[in-house]
């Protein structure tokens, strides 16, 4: 009890902790459901009989569950976690608007729990990592908006005068998710539960990759890299072998990335010109 008091409680005074406590729990316990449903999905391309005839138990539908709960849930919960614990140890200050940070936590489990509900009704935008309908888009804006807020307002009052590379991934992170999902989801509604893309055919599709492709890019890549160039020096208790070259990796991989989306749609009715564009882009890549 007494090792927990000296171990924990002087970085609770210090730092905004409690926070990442929930985010790193609620990862864990996204992590079980998004994994399981990813076993029973597995299972149903074995076992077809496995949907049961149950429309909201089929394929079509817990797939998208399984990905946005991995990829939204899971992994979401654990970058705004370590994010948050991150910026403020490297920054020497605690978090920027703290009841924006709440606001963060609760908004991004009201979004889980709106996609737990919505996709196995059928309730589908059907654009791949971007199922969720409008009303619920509309809430991930706000969460979002509302993370770079924190993030950035933290950023902005440290006591260091560098800006670690782990925050840059972070930066990156945040700024471009928030660019993609409110690029590619605009849309026109016709009820509470449906709307229609404002992009049409091929802008549609090139809108839908350069998201999709980014998102990996920059949700499943830049911000867990900024989670490693901060945790794999501290777990092995040496500074990172060449800082420099950190640095060379954060604007290849920026400045990059952006362009390879298109890819995803060679052979396409895309402009030739877009799908060599990609193209050369992967292989730079
Ligand atoms: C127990 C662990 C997991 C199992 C059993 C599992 C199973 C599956 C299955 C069966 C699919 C559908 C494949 C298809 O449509 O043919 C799938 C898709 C996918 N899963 Fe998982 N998954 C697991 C963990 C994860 C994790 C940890 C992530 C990411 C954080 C993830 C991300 C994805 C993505 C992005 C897809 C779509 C892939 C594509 O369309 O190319 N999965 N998974």
């Amino acid at each position: 009890m007494s090792l927990q008091n000296t171990a924990v409680a002087p970085i609770d005074r210090e730092y905004e902790i409690t926070i990442v406590r929930f985010f790193t729990i609620m990862a864990v316990i996204w992590g079980i459901v998004g994994m399981s449903l990813g076993v029973f999905i597995a299972s149903q391309l074995a076992w077809p009989a496995l949907n049961f005839d149950i429309p909201w138990l089929t394929f079509s539908r817990l797939r998208p569950l399984h990905t946005n709960a991995v990829i939204f849930a899971f992994g979401g919960c654990a970058l705004f976690a370590t994010s948050y614990y991150i910026v403020q140890r490297t920054c020497k200050t605690r978090l920027f608007a703290p009841y924006l940070a709440w606001f963060t936590f609760w908004g991004w489990q009201a979004v889980i729990v709106a996609a737990v509900i919505t996709l196995p009704l059928g309730l589908t935008s059907s654009k791949e990592y971007a199922e969720l309908e409008w009303p619920i888009d509309i809430l991930i804006a706000l969460v979002w908006i509302s993370y770079a807020i924190v993030f950035f307002g933290t950023l902005i009052k440290r006591k260091t005068s560098h800006i670690y590379v782990a925050n840059w991934f972070f930066a990156a992170f945040i700024i471009t998710i928030a660019l993609l999902h409110i690029v590619n989801s605009m849309a026109i509604p016709i009820s509470a539960f449906k709307s229609y893309s404002l992009f049409g055919g091929a802008t549609d599709a090139m809108v839908q990759w350069w998201y999709g492709h980014n998102a990996v890019g920059f949700y499943l890549t830049a911000a867990f890299l900024g989670m490693m160039y901060y945790f794999v020096p501290v777990q092995i208790g040496r500074p990172i072998y060449s800082y420099r070259l950190s640095i060379v990796h954060f604007w290849a991989l920026i400045a990059s990335y952006m362009w390879a989306g298109g890819h995803h749609l060679h052979y396409s009715a895309l402009p030739d010109w877009t799908q060599s564009l990609a193209m050369v882009f992967s292989i730079i890549l």
